[in-house]
């Protein structure tokens, strides 16, 4: 790594948790992110989602397709399935042997966009989950409860109490990722868990607290699922991201949904960031004085965790100012990027 105030040039990074989507929607958005990151763990939340290891063969043949030609042999995704009440044991050692699975994605049914075919009982998925400790392949998880008396804030800091805790002790061996945790409850939790835990963090959960979502009116561009939290909370989740602790990695979250579908009575969770995901990490990690711990926290701790190599080749940003556009395209629609018309003082080059 090398750094000056105007340079920062780290080994190339990966995205532990990415949603590519799929057709016109993903060539629109797949280069954004191959022309950042590496690799990329790919989420299976498509409709239908992609259950069995030749599902997810597929959409990766579909991915590889998708990307234009000069990055073609540099981006990989590695794919995940979508765990459901009726995921087979069997499933899991395909997946393991197939070479391609790299994790199995728990979505509580009806947490977020797409996660209706989700697990209504964790307890029907034990056997499943065995099968997984067992093989060492790592769970994912979406970790909000959906019941209708908890508040939408709260979600998080129940599931690990009344999910992800029992979880852990049924399958000590279990390697999990806590994904985009928003909450100080969760740091803390991952902090005192054993190695076989991990995290992901969002840009956007760095960069805002849930005041952006009524900045001046209702802002649906910034309403995704967790839900942005209290200041408190994005302030100790920049104090675990610039830690330098390895159990926190970059994984942005990035969920590019139509225009017409955010702007709406009833508008999706999503925030589209990899048009510029490292220039809002690294403004994040400025600000926080710490642009010395981005590159572990974005291009060494996820790989260690997944058990993969690091990267060899490099990437440059620049202090630089460049406004983001106010849209960008996404099949016949709009896609409004995280800071639309604003100013980011950070470009990669
Ligand atoms: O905000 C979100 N958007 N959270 C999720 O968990 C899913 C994602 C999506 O697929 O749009
Ligand atoms: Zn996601």
């Amino acid at each position: 790594m090398s750094t000056t105030t105007s340079q920062l040039t780290i080994i190339r990074p990966d995205d532990w948790h990415l949603h590519l989507r799929d057709g016109e929607q993903l060539k629109a958005v797949l280069p954004h992110t191959a022309r950042q990151f590496a690799r990329a763990i790919v989420m299976p939340n498509l409709r239908p989602p992609i259950v069995t290891t030749n599902m997810a063969r597929a959409y990766q043949a579909r991915i590889v397709s998708a990307l234009p030609d000069d990055l073609r042999a540099k981006f990989q995704p590695l794919m995940t399935l979508y765990l459901t009440d009726n995921t087979a044991p069997a499933e899991i050692t395909r997946a393991k042997s197939s070479g391609i699975v790299h994790a199995i994605k728990l979505y509580p049914a009806g947490a977020t966009t797409n996660s209706d075919a989700g697990v209504t009982d964790i307890a029907k998925c034990y056997a499943t989950l065995a099968e997984m400790e067992k093989h060492d392949v790592p769970l994912l998880v979406h970790g909000e409860v959906t019941d209708l008396d908890i508040d939408v804030f709260d979600r998080e800091k129940v599931f690990i109490d009344r999910v992800l805790f029992p979880l852990m002790q049924r399958f000590p061996n279990l390697r999990i990722v806590f994904e985009h945790i928003t909450t100080r409850d969760a740091v803390e939790f991952i902090k005192q868990s054993s190695a076989k835990i991990g995290a992901t963090i969002t840009a956007h959960h760095l960069l805002l607290n849930r005041n952006a979502l009524f900045q001046g009116g209702i802002r649906p561009h910034h309403y995704c699922l967790p839900v942005l939290k209290r200041e408190i909370h994005r302030r100790a989740l920049l104090e675990a991201a610039t830690s330098g602790n390895g159990k926190f990695f970059l994984g942005t979250d990035s969920a590019p949904h139509a225009l017409v579908h955010k702007e709406q009575a009833c508008g999706c969770a999503g925030i589209f960031t990899a048009h510029a995901a490292m220039e809002c990490y690294a403004t994040a990690f400025e600000k926080a004085n710490a642009l010395d711990k981005l590159e572990g926290f974005a291009s060494f701790f996820g790989a260690d965790f997944y058990r993969l190599p690091h990267n060899s080749d490099k990437i440059t940003l620049q202090k630089k100012s460049w406004t983001i556009p106010e849209r960008y395209p996404f099949s016949e629609e709009a896609l409004i990027p995280l800071y639309a018309n604003e100013e980011l003082h950070w470009k990669m080059i």
